[in-house]
């Protein structure tokens, strides 16, 4: 396990690409290795888990390449994913697991799923249910991985996702896309559509009526050329570093701005950020732009800023590092429904109370979320990372502005997401 030292910096300053959105890279892979032709993909993300199911991918019968410049070409299987020799190795990546086993149910093999101890220790049983009500077996052991799928024809479902969760939402579509008859599916909180756009670039069809998804079963899907934008999940430790210094000023170039995962940044302006636009395109029914940010005047009284309900399920995974942040701000921050935060790499809710009680931070833990009172003061401190890199990361941004030196524990966890992190830290945080 290696330690990264963090320095407090003075401010924050300069531009940024960061690399390809986690989610995106899942998506583009996996259905690159269903498709039949050639798929290229520039910006991948550089990420450990987007390459799991690349990974997966090349076990499932698919060709990948991996170009010296960073594209990626994956030659699909044309709809055919052979029976793999070896147990599908899903690393660390929840993502993998749940949308792989959606993706592989309907093909006549036994594909057995495993990943690390954090992935082990995850639920499962979310992806089982609507599996199995399609007609695949899916064996678990006691609700988690390794997970085997006996695959086989499956029939449509109409089903309401129970917990909002765009990883179940995306196993079932992956299903229904190869399942005879047409999948509907409903969320009562919407989730990252990122699957939605995925499908369509790749030639599916799929159609929204308000809350409900409908996928007829039985397509092919045809290989793309795809730029992967920025991931804003890992912008967003930059993003609450520029909130932390009066004068900051941070240009993010080529960031994915999916409404559906922008949310986010109206988080960052309530806590006192000040967003400007400076250019966005589509690409694949994808958002992405450019920004910059500043910190805006100190804004003065008001009570504490809350995050709850469909928000919460929106900044889901930036909820670590804008908790992180939360005692720097002016009026501090609640997190409220997130009980989710507890089966993530790590128990997030946990977990981040603890560091920024290191820190010297006051904090409420409470089931479903934390409540984290503005205007504080932190120290430096040793930082439990649980392996987790959100967590790494989150808590290299709160060390920014305490005074003396903090220690990330685990640090090297950041390479899950995001290897380059550390780097573009060093290069952002004057001293
Ligand atoms: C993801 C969905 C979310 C998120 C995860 C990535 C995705 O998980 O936390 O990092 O790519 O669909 P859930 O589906 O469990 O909410």
């Amino acid at each position: 396990m290696s330690t990264q030292a963090i320095r407090p910096a003075r401010t924050l300053q300069g531009s940024l690409t960061v690399p390809g959105d986690k989610s995106i890279s899942h998506r583009y892979a996996m259905l690159a290795g269903l498709a039949e032709g050639t798929t290229r993909l520039t910006n991948f993300s550089t990420g450990a888990d987007p390459h799991s199911s690349l990974a997966c991918m090349e076990a499932l019968g698919a060709t990948v390449v991996r170009n010296a410049d960073g594209t990626i070409e994956v030659t699909g299987t044309a709809g055919a994913f052979c029976q793999p020799d070896a147990p599908l190795d899903c690393g660390n990546s929840g993502s993998t697991m749940r949308m792989l086993s959606g993706l592989i149910a309907s093909h006549p093999h036994t594909f057995t799923l495993i990943g690390d101890h954090s992935l082990t220790l995850r639920p499962m049983e979310r992806i089982r249910k609507p599996l199995s009500q399609m007609g695949a077996r899916l064996d678990l052991v006691e609700g988690h991985a390794p997970i085997t799928v006996h695959g086989g024809p499956l029939k449509a479902i109409d089903f309401t996702t129970p917990i909002p969760s765009a990883q179940v939402k995306t196993a079932v579509l992956f299903a229904g896309l190869q399942a005879e008859g047409t999948t509907s599916l409903s969320e009562a909180i919407l989730t990252r559509d990122h699957s939605e756009h995925a499908l369509k670039a790749f030639g599916a069809t799929l159609t929204r009526s308000g809350d409900r998804l409908s996928i007829p079963g039985g397509q092919k899907l045809k290989a793309i050329d795809a730029t992967v934008p920025g991931d804003i999940s890992s912008a967003a430790f930059f993003l609450c570093a520029a909130l932390l210094f009066p004068d900051s000023n941070l240009v993010l170039d080529a960031l994915g701005m999916n409404p559906t995962r922008a949310a986010l940044l109206d988080v960052v302006a309530a806590l006192g950020g000040r967003i400007k636009v400076l250019s966005v395109e589509e690409h694949h029914g994808e958002l992405i732009g450019s920004i910059q940010v500043n910190r805006a005047a100190a804004s003065s009284g008001g009570g504490p800023f809350t995050i709850s309900g469909a928000l919460t399920a929106q900044v889901i995974d930036e909820l670590p590092v804008l908790a992180a942040i939360a005692p720097y701000t002016a009026n501090g921050l609640i997190v409220r429904d997130a009980q989710e935060l507890r089966v993530k790499e790590s128990d997030r809710i946990a977990l981040v109370a603890k560091n920024l009680r290191a820190m010297g931070a006051e904090v409420k833990e409470n089931p479903d979320g934390l409540e984290i009172p503005g205007g504080q003061r932190l120290h430096g401190a040793v930082i439990d990372s649980g392996t987790d890199h959100r967590i790494a990361m989150a808590f290299s941004i709160a060390a920014l502005r305490a005074e003396g030196d903090t220690e990330i524990d685990g640090a090297e966890a950041a390479s899950i997401s995001f290897p380059e992190f550390f780097t573009s830290l060093d290069s952002l945080a004057q001293r």
